[in-house]
C-alpha cells in the first residue's frame, strides 16, 4: 500500500516536471519568435503528434541522422524514441539560445551552431552518409536561393535511397516544383495532423533516380532569390 502510494506520488511528480518543461519551452520559443519571427518560423514548439508524424518512417538502420533547425529538440526526442542512437544524431541550429538547450539536453549528440544553407561546404560525415534528414526549418520564409542551398547541401550527405523529411503549415510542399526538378528530386506528402499549433503536413523528399547524381546547381531560370 505504502509502495503504491510512493509510486503514485513519483509518477505525479514526473507529470509536474514534464508540464513545467513544456511551459518553459513554450515561453522560450515564443520569446525567440518575437525577437526573430522569420528565423524561428513558429510561435510554439512542434507538438508530439507532428514529431511522431515526421519521424514515423525512420528506422534505427537510418542512422546517422541529420536534423535541421532542431529548436528545443521535440523532433530529436521522437528520433530517439524511433531507436536512433543519440550519438548518431547531428543537430544543426542557427539560434544560439536553442543551440545551448540542445547541447544540454542531448550531450551525446553532435550539435552544430551553423546556418543550414552552408551544409554543402562541410565534410560532416567522412566515410559515412546519412539515411535520413529531418527538417524543422521554416522554408516558406526563406529565399529560393537559400532553399536551394539547403536541399543541395543536405542531399550531398544523404545515401542514394535516403530521405529528407520536411513539415509545413502551408497547403503545398514548401519546396517549389522548379527547385525539385532542378535537383532531380520528388516530394510525396506522407501525412498531416490537426493536433499541432498550427496544423501541419509532412513531405518526404527523395531523389528521382536514387543511384544518379544530384547536381549542385544554380538558381533555376525564372526564379529569383
Ligand atoms: C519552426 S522552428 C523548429 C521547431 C522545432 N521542431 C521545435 O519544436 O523546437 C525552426 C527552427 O529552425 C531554426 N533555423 C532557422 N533558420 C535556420 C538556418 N538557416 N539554419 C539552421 N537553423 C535554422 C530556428 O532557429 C528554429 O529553431
Amino acid at each position: 500500500m505504502a509502495t503504491a502510494k510512493r509510486r503514485s506520488i513519483a509518477s505525479h511528480g514526473d507529470q509536474v516536471v514534464t508540464a513545467v518543461c513544456a511551459y518553459s519551452d513554450f515561453f522560450r520559443f515564443f520569446r525567440s519568435w518575437v525577437a526573430d519571427p522569420l528565423r524561428v518560423g513558429a510561435v510554439a514548439p512542434s507538438g508530439d503528434s507532428l514529431s511522431r508524424l515526421i519521424t514515423q518512417e525512420i528506422r534505427p538502420s537510418d542512422g546517422p541522422v541529420l536534423e535541421l533547425g532542431a529548436g528545443t529538440g521535440t523532433f530529436t526526442r521522437a528520433l530517439l524514441a524511433r531507436g536512433i542512437r543519440e550519438s548518431d544524431l547531428t543537430l544543426v541550429e542557427y539560434g544560439s539560445d536553442f543551440m545551448r538547450i540542445l547541447q544540454h539536453r542531448f550531450p551525446r549528440a553532435r550539435v552544430l551552431w551553423m546556418d543550414a544553407s552552408q551544409l554543402g561546404n562541410c565534410d560532416l560525415f567522412p566515410g559515412a552518409t546519412v539515411g535520413a534528414v529531418v527538417s524543422g526549418l521554416p522554408l516558406l520564409s526563406m529565399s529560393t536561393r537559400k532553399v536551394m542551398s539547403i536541399l543541395s547541401g543536405a542531399f550531398s550527405h544523404v545515401r542514394p535511397a535516403g530521405s529528407f523529411y520536411q513539415f509545413t503549415y502551408g497547403l503545398r510542399c514548401p519546396v517549389p516544383r522548379p527547385i525539385l526538378d532542378r535537383l532531380g528530386l520528388k516530394a510525396t506528402r506522407t501525412g498531416a495532423t490537426v493536433r499541432n499549433i498550427p496544423p501541419a503536413a509532412v513531405y518526404r523528399i527523395t531523389r528521382r533516380q536514387p543511384f544518379g547524381i544530384t547536381r549542385r546547381s544554380s538558381i533555376p531560370d525564372g526564379l529569383t532569390a
